[in-house]
């Protein structure tokens, strides 16, 4: 199905997210024939250059981005037709000069024969900006209508910063026509989490802390900040990740059933989740939570700058670029049952998963059974690849002396649905041209987030993060929160 006829308008069309996720993204929906013919995209930047350059950037943008490599040959008239919709206007906010006019000209002369063309406004910009660009384009006579606003994240630094964004970008769009971006939310194994709790009948009994021993979720990456010490260095990794991708993740594992999936019923359980979470602060904060940032060394046989060395560094950081904490979810369900969240760059491998760990049995008869932890675990792997796995023990072949084996049940997405799987992107810009804020983060949601993440990073102040060799698992504070307990990280075996 195809997406409704839209003008799609992106502000910062020139940076980073445009180039290396929107423009692929938007691509892969053209080779799926997902665009509606007279859709546009229109990039607004303060270059000055006109739509043959700017299509220039834009097919060299794409020619080498991973996930349309991933998806196989772009036929030339797809990516010709794609490339014929994008279209660049220069506007520097400071000094509009007839910026605002030329798009105003541009989008006044959409093709015609449209009922219900939509208009969507997505900000790739610094979060500071928003209100004023919404300002803008109210001053200028373009947000009216069905327009609608997309924000990228992080929204704010904090609670407060927060607020005010929201107030302002409120002022001219409804909350309706807001939706809040965050990626974590499009990928396909975070949607099948919903279906496997809700579509099936058999996890419901035991998903909660009579069965489960404890959740943990993992977000690891390989890469260092490289040239975005800008922007990190003032964020960190709990506000960079922790805020939104691993407590979304959090409350899709903890919410109850929603009544419909409806936009505000699904919203609504996962907010009511932000609202349980037992609040981090103060000594409790640094018992319950593990900071680090790594250093230099070597990194896959490659020496690797440490996190104060990387371009644009000022030598001297207390910024995070690893975190681990243990969060509660005080309602009945959860009580017990602690959330184990980490994240970090510069790591072993690149992964995100979720372990859902299951309590072991009341009373062990094979010999050999019984250790800790249990071998029962629903391990959802995000990516690379996306699989869910059901650890169990079974018994070996064999006629001898009965032994156990722990064998998985595995649900390849790849594999069992020989389709491919879209780029989170790719679902998102659809739900949004369609309208859809179901995967979007509702403003109740994202103040909530904060409102638990501010007295952590309050409790932090002062402190250094731990340095973390490049190329493992994180600095030992991260292990020693679980060992306290008996637990330990599951190090995310590779599937495939
Ligand atoms: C972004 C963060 O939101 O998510 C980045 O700003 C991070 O720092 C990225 O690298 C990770 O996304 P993914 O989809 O690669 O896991």
């Amino acid at each position: 199905r195809s997406a409704a006829p839209t003008d799609l308008v992106v502000f910062g069309g020139t940076g980073d997210l445009a180039m290396r996720k929107l423009l692929p993204a938007l691509l892969l929906c053209e080779k799926d024939g997902r665009l509606a013919p007279t859709t546009r995209i229109v990039a607004v930047s303060r270059d000055g250059i006109g739509d043959a350059d700017y299509r220039g950037k834009a097919e060299a943008a794409v020619a080498d981005n991973p996930s349309v490599l991933r998806a196989g040959a772009v036929p030339a008239p797809v990516l010709r037709r794609f490339l014929e919709r994008l279209h660049h206007v220069p506007l520097d906010l400071d000094e509009p000069g007839d910026g605002w006019d030329r798009l105003r000209a541009l989008l006044d002369a959409a093709p015609g024969g449209d009922a219900g063309r939509g208009r969507v406004y997505y900000l790739a910009m610094p979060p500071m900006l928003f209100g004023r660009i919404c300002a803008d384009l109210e001053a200028n006579g373009l947000a009216g209508g069905e327009s609608r606003v997309v924000l990228e994240k992080p929204l704010g630094r904090d609670l407060e910063s927060a607020r005010e964004i929201n107030d302002a970008v409120g002022a001219v769009f409804s909350e309706r026509r807001t939706f809040r971006i965050d990626h974590y939310l499009g990928k396909e194994t975070v949607q099948n989490l919903l279906a496997l709790r809700f579509a099936n009948m058999f996890l419901e009994p035991v998903w909660n802390s009579r069965w489960i021993d404890h959740v943990q979720i993992t977000a690891a990456e390989t890469v260092g900040v490289g040239t975005r010490h800008g922007y990190y260095d003032r964020s960190g990794a709990m506000r960079d990740m922790v805020q939104n991708h691993l407590l979304q993740l959090l409350c899709l594992i903890a919410m109850e059933p929603p009544s419909s999936f409806d936009r505000e019923a699904v919203r609504d359980e996962k907010v009511k989740v932000l609202q349980s979470l037992a609040p981090l602060a103060g000594e409790e904060a640094l018992r319950h939570t593990a900071r680090g940032q790594y250093s230099a060394g070597s990194q896959g046989g490659r020496e690797v700058p440490g996190y104060t060395g990387e371009p644009g560094a000022d030598g001297a950081s207390s910024t995070e670029t690893f975190v681990a904490l243990e969060a509660a979810v005080a309602n009945w369900r959860w009580a017990g049952v602690p959330f184990y969240l980490r994240t970090g760059k510069r790591m072993a491998r690149r992964y995100s998963e979720i372990v859902v760990q299951f309590r072991g049995v009341p009373h062990p008869i094979f010999p050999g059974q019984g250790a800790a932890p249990s071998p029962n675990r629903l391990v959802i792997r995000l990516q690379p690849e996306e699989t869910i796995r059901l650890h169990m023990l079974a018994k070996e072949p064999g006629a001898g002396e009965l032994r156990l084996r722990p064998a998985p049940l595995e649900l390849s997405l790849s594999d069992s649905f020989a389709v491919r799987s879209p780029d989170a992107y790719e679902r998102l810009l659809m739900d949004v041209m369609n309208g859809d804020p179901t995967l979007f983060m509702r403003r109740d949601e994202v103040e909530a987030a904060w409102r638990w993440v501010d007295p952590v990073i309050g409790a932090w102040q002062g402190t250094d993060p731990e340095p973390y060799a490049p190329g493992g698992t994180g600095p030992q504070g991260a292990h020693d929160l679980l060992a306290r307990s008996g637990r330990a990280w599951h190090e995310g075996e590779m599937t495939r």
